[in-house]
């Protein structure tokens, strides 16, 4: 199955609202929120910024991106209409901050719009990265900065064992949401490739030890795919539902994701140049 967010536009609006609900309970995590503030911490934030978030979401990242020390203005934008409209409505009370429908792969921003832009767990969804960058590129300002901040999807595990039945569900789980779960390997010469200077990639971990939580919602979504691919009968499925909420009840639950940050600055050299390749 393909990534469900790499075409969300297309996906049955139920399906939108159960994604907006696990969007939010994933922001509200303590464990995602320090990763959030630790890497933005890293961030020289001009007085007066004004700052993107590429794949907003419901904007989890957005409104704390609107909060944030030196920002004035925070925009948020998304190809999902459920999730703007979410993201609008939870955001209602914080003044300076809007989100807007559309693709991040072709901007509706002026060139050297921004001051810093943000790319959170979204790059790894989207074919044609590339083209996200380019465009972070092209509406950031002279030494402004991209941030991207993403999942190695690929080393994700809950597995207490060799063979632990569970793991299935995490590969159905990474086939069917992550488009390119290898995207964190090579996203310093991705970043590189498309004009700035990078910084060194860091590495986060989000652990989930005893009692489940973030991951137990890639459970279920993994045993919904094997079903629905008929590669598991539902009567399985729901067994390994059960084992994972039996493993968080009695206290041992495992779970972890590496993420990782890279920051990135556009030079001004390059700019001076622009004007000539376009
Ligand atoms: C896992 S969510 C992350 C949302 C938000 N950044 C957060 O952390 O809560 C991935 C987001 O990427 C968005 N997305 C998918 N394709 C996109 C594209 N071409 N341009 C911009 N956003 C895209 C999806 O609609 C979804 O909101």
């Amino acid at each position: 199955m393909a990534d469900l967010y790499a075409t969300i536009s297309e996906v049955d609006q139920n399906v939108q609202e159960r994604l907006a609900d696990v969007l939010e309970m994933r922001a509200a995590d303590v464990q995602q929120l320090e990763m959030l503030e630790s890497y933005l911490s890293e961030i020289d934030f001009p007085n007066e910024s004004r700052v993107l978030e590429i794949g907003s979401g419901t904007g989890g990242v957005t409104r704390t991106l609107a909060r944030w020390p030196g920002v004035s203005e925070a925009v948020g934008i998304d190809p999902s209409p459920v999730f703007i409209s979410k993201a609008r409505e939870l955001g209602s009370a914080v003044p300076n901050l809007t989100f807007e429908h559309g693709d991040g792969r072709s901007l509706p921003f002026n060139d050297q719009s921004f001051d810093v832009v943000v790319i959170h767990t979204t790059m790894c969804h989207v074919p044609d990265p590339e083209e996200l960058v380019s465009e972070a590129y092209r509406v950031l300002r002279p030494n402004g900065c991209l941030a991207v901040f993403d999942g190695d999807y690929a080393t994700a595990t809950i597995a207490k064992g060799d063979f632990d039945p569970l793991e299935a569900c995490i590969h159905a789980f990474r086939d069917s949401f992550v488009h390119d779960q290898w995207l964190v390997r090579r996203l310093p010469v991705l970043v590189q490739s498309c004009g700035f200077d990078v910084k060194p990639m860091r590495s986060h971990g989000y652990m989930e030890a005893g009692k489940g939580s973030y991951m137990l919602t890639w459970i279920d979504r993994g045993a919904d795919v094997l079903v629905q691919t008929g590669s598991m009968v539902k009567e399985k499925a729901d067994a390994l539902k059960s084992e994972a909420r039996r493993r968080s009840d009695t206290n041992n639950w495992f779970g972890h994701i590496a993420f990782a940050s890279i920051l990135a600055i556009k030079p001004e050299k390059h700019c001076y140049l622009d004007q000539y390749i376009k």
